[in-house]
């Protein structure tokens, strides 16, 4: 017995997430669902973290790999096109790639900042339980392969120059822009090295589809992103798609013709994928937020958006496309500045030679 609960504490620990525990109370960050102990355990979310700053990005620039001098070790004026070439590919292939890519940048970017972390299975601790093992991202992050080819055919034309952490980067952006039909031009400046650490156990800092709204806003303020941009982010769940276990409780809370829909699909398998969005799978437009006002969204974490808080943002977004576009665009590229590496070695980082592992 004694045993058991050891376990379980040991259990609850792993999935509380720091962002949503403090002190003694234990807290789940939203990958489970346990809203009742939820409610009784945290209050709330707990006692508010303090905000970071907003992500500077100090050291990233604009077309970092076309800067024209021969000293610049990181001379590489095809890097992004390359980028945008397989990732064009990837996406005339299966449209879902693109939406994998987009969901691969923030994954990174939530865990140790923008270094290419969430792609390591060989890490400088020689651990095997990285990010990729972890809640959120195993047997659900997909494009892995388009920024490996990227990588290789960049090494061929310039080698040790640009980082897995900037392809990652380009390849969110380049996925927007296609799959908005052109709409979403993010602009994304270059400089990020590649960390040599990657841990499951740290993508607890994800929020769940389970989290409320002060559990969401306290992971992207954790981050130094506020609640527009949040709610401005939340907006790719109009493409790519959900396993029905992150979404099947709810059913009875979801407009009821949606929810039979989904039921269907779902046909009581819970590793089902299903589209995010009814109307508009493959398209990165202002639909989710319409989708969020019909109660016809998946996870807790999107429905949430309805709450008084922050329904009058949804509603703009909603009624207002192209502002939502550019906010959208600012996000994404502040997104790409979290706890950035832009001084190499001085921060333990490096150029990785192959993405998947550190250099030696
Ligand atoms: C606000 C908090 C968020 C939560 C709780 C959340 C949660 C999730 C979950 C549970 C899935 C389905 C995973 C699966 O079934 O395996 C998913 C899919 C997805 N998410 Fe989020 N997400 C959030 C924010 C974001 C942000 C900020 C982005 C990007 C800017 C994003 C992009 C995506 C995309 C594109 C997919 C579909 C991926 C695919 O089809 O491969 N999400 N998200």
């Amino acid at each position: 017995m004694a045993t058991k609960l050891a376990a379980l504490v040991v259990l609850v620990a792993f999935l509380a997430g720091p962002a949503a525990c403090e002190g003694v109370t234990i807290c789940f960050n939203g990958w489970l669902r346990l809203p009742l102990l939820n409610t009784l355990l945290c209050r709330g979310s707990g006692i508010p973290r303090k905000p970071a700053p907003p992500p500077s990005g100090l050291g990233l620039v604009y077309g970092y790999y076309n800067y024209n001098s021969s000293t610049s070790r990181s001379y590489c004026p095809g890097a992004e096109g390359i980028v945008r070439g397989a990732v064009e590919k990837a996406v005339a292939a299966n449209r879902g790639i693109g939406a994998g890519l987009i969901r691969l940048f923030f994954h990174d970017c939530f865990v140790r900042g923008c270094d290419a972390s969430v792609l390591l299975t060989t890490t400088n601790s020689k651990n095997s339980d990285t990010e990729r093992e972890g809640p959120p991202n195993k047997n659900s992050l997909r494009g892995f392969e388009v920024i490996e080819e990227a990588k290789a055919a960049i090494e061929a034309v310039c080698p040790n120059t640009v980082s897995c952490a900037d392809i990652v980067a380009f390849a969110a952006r380049d996925a927007s822009y296609i799959l908005s039909d052109r709409r979403i031009n993010i602009a994304m400046p270059g400089g990020r090295y590649d960390g040599r650490e990657s841990f499951a156990t740290e993508t607890d800092q994800l929020p769940g589809p389970f989290s409320n709204t002060a559990q969401l806003q306290e992971s992207f303020t954790a981050k130094g992103l506020n609640s527009e941009a949040m709610i401005a982010l939340s907006g790719a769940h109009t493409i790519g798609s959900a396993r029905c276990m992150f979404f099947s409780s709810r059913f009875p809370e979801m407009d009821p013709a949606f929810a039979a829909k989904l039921k269907g699909q779902c046909n009581g398998n819970d590793n089902t994928n299903v589209d995010q969005d009814y109307m508009t799978p493959d398209v990165l437009d202002k639909q989710y937020y319409q989708n969020v006002i019909d109660n016809k969204v998946l996870f807790t974490s999107d429905a949430v958006l309805s709450s008084t808080e922050t329904i009058k943002e949804v509603k703009e977004n909603a009624n207002m496309p192209e502002a939502w576009e550019r906010k959208f665009e600012r996000a994404m590229e502040n997104m790409g500045k979290i706890e950035v590496k832009t001084i190499g070695n001085q921060q333990g980082a490096e150029i990785r030679k192959v993405c998947s592992r550190v250099n030696n």
